[in-house]
């Protein structure tokens, strides 16, 4: 605990954010930062201008707190489009500062002592602090290298009557898995076994390799009561400081996270609320299949570039993250590799065990970003290259 800690409850102290702190190190000896989740691509221009013109000419007060209704038109129309799922854009969808609010808020909204909640690891780190914050038990199920595939058995043994939520992310950050329509299934059956809820975050949603699929929970008719799908405008358009995101579904569920971005932040601009509407209704389709594809093509850069040094690579079937094995490289853990990369190797990555509880899996493994430019993609695998000549 460092020494202004001593007021925040125990469950908050204590972490350092280690992601930031590992581009840090990136800055520090000028390596490659393929650490930090976040793109260094620019996101589209025009969305940037149109939100531009309406800081300018448009309102300036407090909006509706569950989001402009433009907005929510935009979501549900989508929802509609590509699943053919209607949303009662009132009760059904709700805006958020980003994803990450609206995990936090399912947490806060919905837990209390004496529930159980189900977290799939690897998870979203940021959001287990905050179910601890609520006092409620927290559980854990573990998707397993090298496929991470979903065990159903493991999964019941940790339900109980007492489970109210069970949290996912998918296509799974770190871990780079898609899960399965049979593996939504699992979930599906669990919640419909012990009355639970799903809490399904897709914000790597439009990042699905060739030869896999996104399924979403709104395309699961058995959890359409039961979960919600929480989703942002930080990946998709590459914007993560505009912090938009959104909770599509049960309406149960919706009020929660609603209750508590309504105490906290109430309300989004009203501008990057109108930017946000113009990307979802008005880029062309061209715009998400072109980042598919140069994201596929970022992917492989990374992927093959490291894998013909020797090394032991894990191709992700979706979202922007890859892994190696260290396992063959050095006795290090994961934690103490990532800790000397970028002095060492002149990389910034990110350790994987962080992302489950206790660190009980994956200590062989670290994650890379590759949302990043070539040029820093390229001076990665250079620096590998040198590195390992050198071992
Ligand atoms: C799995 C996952 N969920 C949620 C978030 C948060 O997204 P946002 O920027 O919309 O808050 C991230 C960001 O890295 C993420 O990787």
């Amino acid at each position: 605990m460092s020494d202004v800690q001593f007021l925040m409850p125990k469950v908050l102290r204590g972490r350092e954010g280690i992601y930031s702190a590992m581009s840090q190190r990136a800055r520090e000896y000028g390596a490659a930062d393929l650490a930090q989740g976040y793109p260094t691509i620019e996101g589209p221009r025009e969305v940037r201008e149109h939100a531009a013109r309406e800081l300018l000419d448009g309102p300036q007060q407090y909006i509706d707190p569950r989001g402009l209704g433009p907005l929510r038109d935009a979501l549900a129309g989508d929802v509609k489009n590509r699943y053919g799922v209607d949303l009662d854009v009132d009760s059904q969808v709700t805006v958020t500062a980003g994803a990450q609010a609206a995990l936090a808020g399912a947490m806060l909204g919905l837990l209390e002592a004496g529930d159980e909640v189900v977290f799939i690891e690897p998870f979203y780190n940021p959001v287990v602090p905050v179910a601890r914050l609520t006092g409620a038990t927290l559980k854990f199920v573990s998707l397993r290298a090298p496929d991470f595939t979903l065990n159903e058995d493991e999964l019941l043994t940790q339900m109980s009557d007492r489970t109210k939520l069970i949290v996912y992310n998918t296509p799974n950050n770190p871990s780079g898995h898609v899960l399965s329509r049979d593996e939504i299934m699992m979930v599906a059956r669990a919640c419909e076994r012990f009355d639970a809820y799903l809490i399904a975050d897709e914000v790597y949603e439009h990042l699905v390799f060739p030869g896999h699929e996104h399924v979403s929970a709104l395309q699961i008719p058995e959890l359409r009561d039961r979960s919600v799908v929480i989703s942002s405008f930080s990946k998709t358009f590459l914007m993560t400081g505009w912090r938009v995101g959104w909770a599509l579904g049960a309406a149960p569920l919706i009020a929660g996270i609603r209750k508590v971005s309504e105490l906290t932040s109430f309300c989004l601009p009203s501008f990057v609320s109108e930017g946000a509407r113009f990307a979802l209704e008005e880029l062309p389709d061209s715009y998400l299949e072109g980042f598919g594809s140069e994201h596929l093509r970022k992917r492989d850069l990374l992927c093959d570039g490291l894998g013909a040094l020797g090394l032991d690579v894990l191709v992700p079937d979706g979202t922007f993250f890859c892994s190696i094995d260290i396992g063959k490289l050095t006795t290090d853990d994961d934690l103490a590799f990532c800790l000397r990369s970028a002095k060492d190797i002149g990389v910034a990555a990110v350790p994987m065990s962080l992302s489950w509880s206790e660190r009980r899996e994956a200590r062989n493994l670290v994650r890379f970003c590759f949302a990043k430019k070539d040029e820093t993609l390229h001076q990665a695998i250079d620096a590998f290259a040198s590195w390992m000549d050198k071992q």
